[in-house]
């Protein structure tokens, strides 16, 4: 992912001092890796307080752009202000949710469009759960694909394993 925003950054579409926001952000490795490359712009968002707590550890200097927060709730913290989302995992894990996982679905969408300022930003999202046309299915109704980067099946046992896609969708 870091890669291909590095590519971004040479190709000018995007810039290091443009607004980030790692949605379930985990313990902060994406945070640091993007910190690593040059993004000066950064938040992250998790709803486990755990998860805040240990990014905190590894980013020390970002400690206040760490929030607690439900990404399926709307939120005006975070509404209008970034240029690009990134996700790795996260839209997996709520959308395997065992409760109404088509309103969780819609309510993500509509919630990081919301968190982007405006028409042609970018939501960066990897996922080993879903395809890209599943995906572009699942966002429709608020952005497009730009780019989807394939990573291939792996063989294992001569048995064919599964597949993550990365796919950078811009706002309509
Ligand atoms: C599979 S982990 C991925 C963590 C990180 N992005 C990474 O690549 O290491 C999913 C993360 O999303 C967070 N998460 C799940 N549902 C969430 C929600 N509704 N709002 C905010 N964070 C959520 C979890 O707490 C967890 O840290």
């Amino acid at each position: 992912m870091i890669k291909h925003l590095e590519r971004l950054v040479e190709e000018g579409k995007i810039e290091e001092n443009d607004p980030i926001i790692d949605l379930g952000t985990g313990n902060g490795v994406m945070l640091r890796e993007l910190q690593d490359f040059g993004f000066t712009n950064l938040t992250g968002i998790d709803y486990a307080t755990s998860s805040i707590k240990l990014a905190a550890q590894i980013c020390p200097n970002l400690v206040n752009h760490l929030f607690q927060a439900d990404i399926l709730k709307s939120d005006e913290r975070f509404a209008g202000n970034y240029r690009i989302a990134m996700d790795k995992g996260t839209f997996d894990a709520i959308s395997l949710t065992p409760n109404d996982k088509e309103e969780a679905i819609a309510k993500y969408s509509d919630n990081v469009a919301q968190m982007l300022r405006k028409t042609g930003d970018f939501l960066f999202i990897t996922s080993c759960n879903w395809t890209s046309d599943e995906l572009k299915k699942h966002f429709h109704s608020h952005f497009e694909v730009v780019q989807e980067l394939k990573v291939p099946k792996f063989k294992f046992g001569g048995k064919e394993g599964s597949s993550t896609v990365s796919v950078l969708f811009s706002k309509l």
